[in-house]
């Protein structure tokens, strides 16, 4: 699949959210990935589902929404109908993985399943024929800025095994902590959807020049 990045807005700023979207897609961009918090499955709250209609007021780009909170499945349409392109949820915060998965892709959007550090690959092997995307966390999820937890570079070399060998068409994403020095491991190890926050919007390079950086390594 071709390699793509998935500038989060969490640490954007939302005072300047139009026009730091415009910047970072006119360096190259590919979608914008929506971090929704509900302080309780993390320890964090950020946005809902009218944050996912601004953006797709204000940007054309693809969104996809990461569902970190608990009972995702009740959420489904709202980001549905707010215009979100692909919902990923957890396979930790749902005992009905199956019926949401199958929620996500009855309105239309496709599906990601999400792994947090302590999760083993194991756990997702079940649904690998519903999803379009498996993201691999590579911090604890709930804040961005944080540091990339290496063991996650394992887990992306497992999975990418697993796609290969099924001939899968799922995106490999991994979120979190991902910046220009950790970024020739993560696409070593077998990734092609790159999460990435901070080393966007609070870059000293200023988002234009961040995005190109980055893009290089991708594209390299
Ligand atoms: C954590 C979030 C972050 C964020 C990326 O729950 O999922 O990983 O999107 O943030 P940075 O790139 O700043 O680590
Ligand atoms: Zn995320």
């Amino acid at each position: 699949m071709k390699k793509i990045i998935n500038a989060s807005i969490l640490n954007a700023d939302f005072g300047q959210l139009k026009n730091q979207l415009d910047e970072a897609s006119a360096a190259g961009i590919d979608w914008i990935h929506l971090d929704i918090m509900d302080g309780h499955f993390v320890p964090n709250i950020s946005m809902g589902p009218s944050m996912a209609k601004t953006c797709r007021r204000i940007s054309t780009l693809p969104m996809d929404a990461h569902l970190m909170i608990s009972n995702p499945n009740q959420f489904i349409p709202a980001f549905a109908d707010a215009g979100v392109n692909l919902i990923s949820v957890h396979i930790e915060q749902d005992v009905h993985i199956h019926r949401t998965l199958q929620n996500i892709k009855d309105h239309n959007c496709r599906a990601g399943i999400v792994l947090n550090p302590g999760t083993p690959v194991s756990s997702i092997e079940s649904v690998m024929d519903m999803v379009d995307l498996i993201l691999v966390m590579s911090v604890d999820p709930g804040f961005g800025g944080q540091k990339f937890l290496h063991p996650a570079l394992d887990k992306i070399r497992v999975l990418r095994n697993m796609i290969n060998v099924q001939n899968r068409d799922i995106y490999l994403q991994v979120d979190g902590g991902i910046d220009i020095e950790i970024l020739p491991s993560v696409i070593d190890a077998g990734a092609d959807s790159f999460v990435i926050g901070s080393a966007i919007f609070k870059n000293q390079l200023g988002i234009h020049q961040a995005v190109i950086q980055l893009k290089k390594l991708i594209e390299a």
